[in-house]
């Protein structure tokens, strides 16, 4: 028996991988997040137990996880995106070990990938960004040391926030010290739900540019030159001078 820790993607049914879809159809039990993860993602399942954890807490998730051990069932535990940002699984984990149950996180296409992929950008261009910083806003006492947005900030590389866009009048606030006014940022809502929506401007603009369409939870917020970088420099990857492995022989 395995408890298998799904990626179901960022909303898009056709967003998780084979791997993930394979075991949602052929797990016996299925525990999902309900809030985040649409019914669609779970279709063609034959589980005899189909639980939604939205409104569950942490002690009856594991409830349903130790059931399902006794009875020597699978289990696939569906989370949004990829189970290893943002998704609660540490603590679903420790449960585990101490029960001695085995796990396998299988990973998914995060909010991250889906933002880029609306807004039709790259979000690491050599000689603008080549870092990109994960983090989500948190009032100051509840991040770890060091990571407070302004800590963040002062790398002036591409930002993805979550969990944010309700504070976003408060991030512009910190970020512009950082990033200048007129750095180009963008919020995401429901990327690859049939509702998304997003908004594009500058940390000047974007507060009262979402306000406007009324976004409030579910968005992501990426901030960084390479929003709409015009000017970049050009990768060696596909450079016609530059010989590797796999063009022109040569095994540098
Ligand atoms: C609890 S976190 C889960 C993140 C998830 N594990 C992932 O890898 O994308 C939820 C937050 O991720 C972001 N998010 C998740 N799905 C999104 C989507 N489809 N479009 C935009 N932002 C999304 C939002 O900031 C949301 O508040």
């Amino acid at each position: 028996m395995t408890v298998y820790f799904i990626g179901a993607g960022p909303g898009d049914p056709e967003l998780i991988t084979l791997k993930g879809q394979r075991l949602i159809r052929s797990c016996p039990v299925i525990l999902y997040a309900g809030s985040l993860v649409p019914r669609a993602v779970l279709e063609g399942h034959l589980a005899e137990r189909v639980i939604d954890t939205a409104p569950l807490h942490l002690e009856q998730i594991v409830g349903h996880l130790l059931e399902a051990h006794r009875r020597g069932q699978d289990v696939a535990r569906v989370h949004s995106g990829d189970p290893s940002l943002y998704g609660a699984i540490g603590e679903q984990i420790e449960h585990l070990r101490a029960a001695g149950i085995p796990y396998e996180i299988v990973p998914g296409v995060t909010a991250t990938s889906a933002c880029a992929a609306l807004l039709g950008v790259e979000l690491t261009l050599p000689d603008v960004a080549q870092s990109l910083i994960l983090t989500r806003y948190g009032q100051n006492r509840s991040m770890p040391e060091g990571e407070r947005l302004a800590d963040l900030a002062r790398h002036r590389t591409t930002l993805a926030i979550h969990l944010g866009v309700s504070h976003l009048k408060r991030i512009v606030e910190e970020l512009i010290p950082h990033y200048g006014a007129d750095c180009p940022a963008a919020v995401v809502h429901r990327a690859s739900w049939p509702d998304q929506d997003w908004v594009t401007g500058t940390l000047a603009t974007l507060p009262a540019l979402s306000e406007a369409k009324g976004f409030r939870r579910t968005a992501l917020i990426l901030v960084g030159p390479v929003l709409a970088a015009e000017a970049f420099g050009r990768s060696s990857l596909y450079s016609a001078d530059h010989r590797h492995l796999y063009r022109g022989g040569d095994e540098s």
